[in-house]
């Protein structure tokens, strides 16, 4: 089942194995793409996943998360970033690349000022963004337009929304974060707005062909958050309006605020990523919501979230839980993971033991797992 091709839009993925998004820390201060980065994604597309998402790159100034992040919010990054799409497409036999595209809003750490929807305090930065005006949310969704034509110019063969773990995108969904009294706030309709805009301005700049899709929360975990009663109803939205596939994933960061008890799990910093899976967390985490949206959905929704084993991946998709498999930590650790899995060689589980020293690698200088470093380093 995990090797059988299945399309998501207009594309064809050559298997069911995807690589999540996942930020590398490569980029130059100024955002430009460098040699890490053509190693790291050649590395992958040798690894036989059937497609790659980049980690996030940043669509204005304002939604910069980190210094040694891509930038895609001017035409002169493209050269730089075609490196990336050329590279998956020189060495990954058929393996397709999406670049994802983010803007952090209220949830910024790098930036003194932020901007949001509404100007709420973000607990765990404790600071407190600007509402933006109409003319802002204008603005920003003309930047993910742009960013989206520059991908697509750059060669990379659709593109992914970053609208999961409190970033801007959730933060207009997301009831807890938006309190606009316009018609960007308030029914499911307006919160939804902003990406139906972003999505029609798209079209304009790169046709239907061009597949948009995006990664979004089944649930916030916040009181007065997205619910899965919510998150099913705009992805179904969402479908309607265009997107190609949803990645089903959960959490914004004041989350790793909140107890166990609270939330029958344990919350770490980043809530997204739960700690040690197997022992202090349950494999697939995201699962009930994946399933949730595969009933109302009829495009391809993607399981992201502690998979960890070829069995745990069978079931999935045997089961019709979901129609790919993504991975973000079990690839650091091993980035031929599906061609280990598809060869039938080694371990039915993944190496990685999902302990988030790798999280802490990505804000020194670059991407790895801290430790297959930690025993090289010892040797
Ligand atoms: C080092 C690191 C960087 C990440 N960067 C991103 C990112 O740029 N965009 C994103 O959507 N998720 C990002 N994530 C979250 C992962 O894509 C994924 O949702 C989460 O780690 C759960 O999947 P896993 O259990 O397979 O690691 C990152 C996770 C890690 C560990």
């Amino acid at each position: 089942m995990y090797s059988k091709p299945k399309k998501i839009g207009s594309i064809e993925i050559k298997n069911r194995f995807i690589r999540s998004a996942t930020y590398e820390g490569m980029a130059t201060e100024e955002g430009y793409v460098t040699d890490q980065h053509v190693e790291l994604y050649k590395t992958l597309a040798k690894g036989g996943v059937g497609l790659i998402i980049t980690g996030y790159s940043y669509i204005q100034e304002s939604g910069k998360a980190f210094d040694k992040q891509m930038g895609v919010n001017k035409d002169e990054y493209i050269p730089g970033l075609s490196r990336i799409a050329e590279t998956v497409h020189k060495n990954g036999d058929n393996c397709k690349v999406a670049l994802q595209i983010a803007h952090c809003g209220r949830q910024s750490r790098f930036l003194e000022n932020t901007i949001a929807p509404s100007a709420l305090e973000e607990k765990l930065t404790r600071k407190i963004p600007r509402e933006m005006t109409r003319e802002e949310i204008r603005d920003t969704v003309d930047a993910f337009s742009q960013a989206i034509r520059r991908a697509k110019e750059a060669g990379f063969d659709a593109v992914q929304l970053h609208g999961a773990h409190g970033y801007i995108i959730t933060q207009f969904l997301s009831p807890y974060i938006n309190k606009r009294t316009d018609d960007y706030g308030g029914s499911i309709e307006n919160r939804t707005r902003f990406l139906e805009e972003i999505y029609n301005k798209s079209v304009e700049l790169v046709g239907k062909e061009f597949p948009i899709f995006i990664k979004m929360n089944g649930v916030d975990f916040i009181e007065g958050g997205t619910t899965i009663s919510e998150s099913t109803e705009v992805a179904k939205r969402l479908e309607n309006i265009g997107y190609a596939a949803i990645e089903v994933s959960a959490g914004i960061w004041e989350v790793a605020k909140l107890k166990k008890k609270d939330l029958g799990w344990k919350p770490t910093f980043l809530p997204e990523s739960r700690i040690f899976i197997g022992t202090m967390n349950e494999p697939a985490y995201n699962l009930a919501y994946a399933k949730e949206f595969k009933r109302v959905l009829d495009i391809p929704v993607i399981l992201i979230g502690g998979i960890n084993s070829l069995d745990l991946v069978e079931q999935i998709l045997t089961n019709e839980s979901a129609d790919f498999v993504s991975f973000s930590r079990p690839l650091i650790r091993e980035p031929d993971l599906p061609n280990r899995w598809m060869k039938g060689t080694g371990n039915q589980k993944v190496d990685c033991i999902f302990c988030n020293g790798c999280l802490a690698t990505t804000v020194t200088p670059g991407l790895r797992c801290a430790k297959l470093h930690e025993s090289s380093a010892g040797n």
